[in-house]
Formats: structure tokens, sequence, C-alpha cells
């Protein structure tokens, strides 16, 4: 595993922990405003923070307007309306234009971004790359990615450093991406390279696009910028290079997720991907596969340190389901408490804040008119957050997933993976990856946070801290 930065400047300032009350554990919650000032906030910080666009209305009512844009943006939370709009599969509410033209210079015309019959060819061909047997085969490379971790994260708890959270978690997330997927490693030099201008991409697009959200008509075409086209070029050249190790003979079989994909033929028709669809696809696992479980373990490993009672929960679960063993495949399914953790994560802290499509013509929900090119916003961020579908909503509770508890839940107002036939084809790795590192990481350390200033969750293109958190862990004792 390669080494993360530490943190430069100052020591860290004291641990916070402010947050938990007899009556539970509030972590870091939005701070609505009216729709104007909201709007205002937008502009003014000039981040391009989606949830700031999010005024107090937007959180309860069924549907209806969003801001004030040249564009009409309209917000969907009832799950009754917003299930035939997920079910779609493009020909009234295909995805967002101004999303799909941002990823394309990365993912060309692939499985995230494309519609119709090419989208659903393409389905065919990957889901079978993430079954459960699929999911088991890869369980070896995520504990390799675990184990390498465990190293650094020792090495800084023996050297008593700080590091920056979310950083560590995006190395991690990525590193587990290149060994399921390549079979490499992040300590490699062309793996490296992707990750680094992966950064950059991501850190180029968010600015652009609210303000075409937001004063552009529906399909204006923004051009990528030089720095967002350098990036996507040496991400695909360098996936093209661990591509081609794969079409080389070799001894034993390879035996990852890019194997499969290039082994994968259309069961209707019978071709394969083309190298090119390859890369396009390959290029969505990259993107799709680290940032949003690298933005959940984030915040799941950020409420762990401000609230310990949940590491002490999951150290007793590991304890009583593996016993002295680490925890292996079969174990993760009995890992119900830590699982039941990264979905509460999940429901607060939704990487993916909205899943955006366009309204291909004139139409109207409910009684609710749309106009053709309006944007409809389906957030699970403000679903997640509607007191109507959730007790208590800003609460950090694990326990409303227990069985006993989950069958209250209002169907459809849980969507972190999306919903319906574009559901995300990664949840099950996603959610073995996670509670495997929940599980390993809690047992063998603490972790403690602090930063300079109140904690604000921020939406770019997963949901992120407003601000680097600094993180130490140190080595747990077990007391007796
Ligand atoms: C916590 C982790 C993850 C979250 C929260 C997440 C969330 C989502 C969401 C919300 C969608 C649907 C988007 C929409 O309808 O507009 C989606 C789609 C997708 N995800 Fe994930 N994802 C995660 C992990 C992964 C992983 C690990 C992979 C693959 C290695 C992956 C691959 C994909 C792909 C390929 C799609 C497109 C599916 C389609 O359109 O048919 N995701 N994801």
């Amino acid at each position: 595993m390669s080494q993360f930065p530490e943190v430069s400047g100052p020591a860290a300032p004291a641990v916070h922990r402010k947050s938990a009350t007899s009556h539970g554990f509030y972590p870091p919650a939005p701070n609505p405003l009216s729709p104007v000032v909201s709007l205002m906030r937008l502009i003014w910080q000039g981040d391009g923070d989606l949830l700031s666009l999010l005024p107090r209305e937007a959180y309860a009512m069924p549907i209806g307007p969003l801001g004030y844009s040249r564009r009409q943006i309209v917000i969907v939370n009832d799950p009754r309306l917003f299930r035939p709009i997920l079910a779609d599969t493009d020909e009234r509410f295909p995805k967002s234009d101004l999303m799909v033209d941002a990823l394309r210079p990365l993912v060309g015309n692939s499985i995230f971004v494309s519609g119709g019959a090419d989208w659903q060819r393409q389905r065919r061909m990957i889901d079978p790359a993430f079954t459960h047997m699929r999911i088991q085969d890869a369980f070896g490379a995520m504990q390799a990615g675990v184990d390498a971790f465990e190293q650094v994260l020792l090495d800084r708890a023996q050297r008593n450093e700080s590091f920056p959270l979310d950083v560590a978690m995006s190395h991690l997330t990525a590193d587990i991406i290149c060994r399921t997927v390549f079979s490499t490693s992040l300590e490699g030099e062309i793996s490296r390279r992707v990750f680094e201008a992966f950064t950059r991409f991501e850190s180029s697009i968010a600015q652009v696009r609210w303000k075409t959200l937001i004063f552009d008509p529906a399909w204006t075409q923004v051009p990528p910028t030089a720095d967002v086209l350098a990036a996507c070029n040496e991400i695909r050249t360098c996936l093209g290079s661990l591509l081609d190790t794969h079409f080389q003979p070799r001894e034993t079989p390879w035996n990852d997720i890019a194997s499969e994909m290039i082994a994968a033929v259309d069961p209707v028709d019978g071709v394969g991907f083309t190298r090119d669809e390859l890369l396009d696809q390959l290029g969505v696992m990259f993107l799709a596969g680290h940032e949003t479980t690298a933005s959940a373990l984030t915040w799941a490993f950020y409420i762990i340190s401000q609230h310990p009672e949940v590491a002490r929960r999951i150290r007793q679960e590991v304890q009583e389901v593996c016993g002295s063993d680490t925890p292996r495949f079969e174990h993760i399914r009995g890992l119900t408490y830590t699982r039941n953790v990264f979905r509460e994560t999940l429901r607060l802290y939704p990487p993916i804040t909205f899943l955006p499509r366009v309204s291909a013509e004139n139409t109207s929900i409910d009684g609710y008119k749309i106009k053709r090119g309006a944007m409809v916003m389906i957030s699970p961020w403000t679903i997640h957050r509607n007191p109507a579908y959730w007790p208590d909503p800003h609460r950090f509770d694990p326990d409303r997933f227990d069985p006993a508890q989950e069958s209250n839940q209002v169907a459809g107002a849980y969507l972190p993976f999306g919903l319906g036939p574009r559901v995300c084809v990664g949840a099950a790795f996603a959610a073995t990856e996670a509670s495997l590192i929940l599980a390993r990481l809690c047992t063998r350390f603490d972790f403690e946070t602090s930063t300079e200033s109140r904690i604000r969750p921020i939406a770019r293109m997963t949901t992120r801290p407003n601000q680097q958190i600094n993180a130490r862990a140190r080595v747990h004792h077990v007391h007796q």
C-alpha cells in the first residue's frame, strides 16, 4: 500500500466530540436556508457544492421546484412518484445531459451513462462479473489491500502521526479496485498515475457544471477543459497498458474483473467488447468503484472517531463471529451490526447525492408540470433525511437496519445504490469490502479525529467533508 501524505502544519488540535448526547449521536447535518439564500450561498461559495442549492422546503415536499434557474429543476422526493422515473430505461427520463457530458471523456458511452439498447447489452455482459461467486473470488484481493493498509496505519500509529482521513480512504479503496480489477496494487507506477490523474479529473469537472445548471438552457454543450482532457487521456492510456497485460499469454489464467470483462459476450448475439469499449467500462469501474466507497468510509470512520461506542460494538461482533480469526468471506454475512453501520452511514451520507435525469418531453408527474429539458433530481440525500420516512432522521442509529425494525421502513425510501433496473452493479461488492474494512480496522485500531472548525458535508462528485479531517490511529489494546 502506498504511503498517503501525512498532515502538514501544526499538530492537530484537540479531539472534538460534541454531538453525542443522552438522546443519541447526531453527526454533521445540513443547515438548509431559504431558496434565495441557498442560491446566493452556492454562487458566493463558488465551490460547486450542490447541497447548498437545497433550500429547507426541498427536504420535505413530495415534488417541487428547486431554486431559481433558467432551466426548470424539479426535485422528486416521494417514492411513489420517483419509482417510475428510475424504472425508465431511457425513453422519457434519460440520465442528465450535464452528467453524461462531464463523464464522457473518461468513460465514453459505457454502462453508467449509456441508455436504451446499448445500456441493456452492456448490463447483460457486466452483471456476471459481480455475482456472489465473483465477489468471493475478489475477497482475497480485498484482504490483501486491507493487510497493506493496516501496515501503513501501524507505522503511522507507532510514529504518532496524523493523516488526512479522506485521502487515506481514497488510497485504500483505489488500491482495492486496482487489485480486484487488474490484479495489481496502487504501489505500481501505472496504477499510481491513474489515481493521480483521477484526482485531477475530479477537481476539474466539479467547478464548471453548477454554473451551466443554473444559468444555461437544457442540453447546452460544455466542452471539456484542457485539464480534464489531459487527465482523461492519461487515465485511458494507463488503463490501456494494464488491460493489455491481460491479452498476453501466461501460465496461470487471470482471475479478476478485467479478465471477466474481456471474456464477456452478449448472450443475445455472442459478440464481446472491443478494446475501446473495454477501456470505457474499466474507466467506470475505477470511477464508480472507489470514490463512492471512499466517501462512505470517510464518514464512517469520522463517526467512529467521534462516537467510539460504534467501534466497541463492531469489535464485540467480530469477536463473536470470527473468534480469533481475521474475518473471512463466510464471516461477512454474520457481521450484521458492522454492515448496519455501513448502511446507516450510506443513509446519512449517500455518496451519490443526486440521481439526475432529464425530461425528454413535456409531461406531468402527479399533476405537477414538467417541461421538456427539465432537470429532474431524485436525491437520496433529501429522501434519507425526510422525517416522514425516517424517525429522528439526523440521528446515527445503525439499529434501524435490524431485521426487526427494518420491516417498518417505507418502501423505496432507502436508495444509496439507486433503484430499479439501473441500480448499482457493485452494491454487494461495496458492502462486502466496507464490512471487511470496518471489521478489520476497528479491531486493530482506535481512531481520533480533529478539525479546525465545524465539519459540513458538501456534494461534489461524491458527498465529502468541506475540509480536511485529520485522523490519528492508535493500536487498540484489549482490556481484560
Ligand atoms: C458505497 C459504494 C457505492 C455507491 C454508494 C454506489 C452508488 C451508485 C448509484 C446511486 C448508482 C445509480 C446511479 C443512477 O441511477 O443515476 C450506481 C451505479 C453504478 N455503480 Fe455504483 N456505487 C457504489 C459502488 C460501486 C462499485 C464498487 C462499483 C464497481 C466496482 C460500482 C459500479 C457501478 C456501475 C457500473 C453503475 C452503473 C449501473 C447502470 O447504470 O446500469 N459502484 N452506483
